[in-house]
């Protein structure tokens, strides 16, 4: 049994493009909350676009001051009263918002649109998160994280995978379908890993990052990769036969690409938008209202549906961890967040004890 410190180090973003390192009290968990030895944490998009560079985030985006990152993954090694489902030395993922548990988002188990302003806090956001040494959290926010998969693996599915399995099971994925998947970030690619899961016939990606074109093509995630152009959608219809994909994926939220993912969608086909922020235009009546497509939104997922994802992963018998190009200690946790706003790598995690080995 490892002694448990009484301070520990967590990184903060002010905000000006520096992640800070300072010094934080062990937190000793409550009724029903665990602490976790934290193993693993990575960096969404979302951290670079609302809180590194500027908080620009509102509402449920607003960053307040807390210790950083949204999807940590670790080790129960203290277990306040209360719990009943999980102890010490279980190794957990966090759903990366804690809900009120009692408006009706949360009662479908998405507490990331909990209604409640005085108790959704997110991790990382507007409570503590993974870029620390511990995590206070609590148990209803924890899904086990299998044998068969690492720590990495399973910070990933926190937010990441999350995303992505909820919007692909938005608009159904197999065998039938092309799918086309806009910015190739690390949800871009993980997008594309469980497309090819998913059975889809043919995954075609585009991003303006050659490093990034090349990571989806060497992990052989997508079939055809496209640097982004505006001749993008009459690329897509030649690689389809002249019709276009029966399903896109925007993962970029840059106005161009959306444009592209609608149009190069074909006929009765469907659109899910998981990029955000920013904005598109386009021309409803040619091309959505006349070819019968859908366009959806999706926010995250449900914590039943991550607990099914994590399930699905090892069946499917496929690893996050693929996607990440880059670990890093949490000394040089500023480094971690400076690569990820270049933009040149895939997925970047800040890693602790065996996970960073
Ligand atoms: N909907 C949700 O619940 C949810 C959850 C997590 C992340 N996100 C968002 O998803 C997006 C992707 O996250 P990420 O971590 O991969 O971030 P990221 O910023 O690393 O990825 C975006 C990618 O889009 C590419 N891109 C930019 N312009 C493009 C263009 N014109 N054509 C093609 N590609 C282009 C970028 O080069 C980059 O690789 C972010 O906007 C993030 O905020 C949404
Ligand atoms: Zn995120
Ligand atoms: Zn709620």
């Amino acid at each position: 049994m490892t002694t448990i410190p009484s301070t520990m180090l967590g990184a903060t973003l002010p905000g000006d493009s520096s992640a800070i390192l300072k010094t934080f009290d062990v937190p000793t968990p409550g009724h029903g909350q665990v602490l976790l030895k934290t193993k693993a944490s990575t960096i969404c998009g979302s951290d670079i676009r609302c809180i590194y560079h500027q908080h620009l985030g509102k509402g449920p985006e607003g960053y307040q001051g807390f210790i950083a990152g949204h999807e940590p993954c670790g080790q129960i090694v203290a277990t306040g009263p209360g719990c009943r489902r999980f102890g010490d030395g279980d190794r957990v993922i966090v759903y990366h918002i804690s809900g009120c548990g009692v408006c009706n988002d949360c009662r479908r188990g998405y507490m990331i649109s909990c209604t409640s302003q005085r108790y959704r806090k997110a991790y990382g956001w507007q409570r503590d998160g993974g870029m620390a040494e511990y995590l206070l959290a609590d148990e209803k926010d924890l899904v086990a994280l299998p044998d068969q998969l690492s720590y990495v693996d399973g910070a990933q599915v926190a937010c990441g995978f999350g995303t992505v399995y909820e919007g692909l099971e938005k608009v159904g994925i197999s065998g039938n379908d092309a799918v086309l998947i806009t910015g190739l970030g690390p949800v871009g690619l993980a997008t594309a890993m469980l497309c090819k899961a998913m059975g889809a016939d043919q995954v075609i990606g585009i991003d303006v990052i050659d490093q990034r074109l090349q990571i989806a093509a060497d992990l052989q995630l997508c079939d055809h990769v496209l640097k982004a152009d505006p001749q993008n959608v009459q690329q897509v219809r030649d690689l389809t036969n002249g019709h276009g994909v029966e399903r896109a994926i925007d993962c970029s939220a840059h106005h161009e690409a959306r444009a592209t993912a609608i149009r190069a969608t074909r006929k009765w086909g469907s659109i899910v938008m998981i990029g955000e922020g920013g904005t598109v235009a386009f021309n409803p009546s040619p091309d959505i209202i006349h070819d019968q497509k859908t366009i959806h939104g999706s926010w995250v997922t449900s914590i039943w549906k991550m607990e099914e994802l994590v399930e699905r992963i090892v069946r499917w018998n496929i690893r996050p961890e693929q996607l990440v190009t880059h670990r890093f200690a949490l000394a040089d946790v500023d480094k971690a967040y400076a690569l990820m706003a270049t933009g040149q790598c895939g997925k970047v995690a800040v890693c602790f004890d065996e996970a960073l080995a």
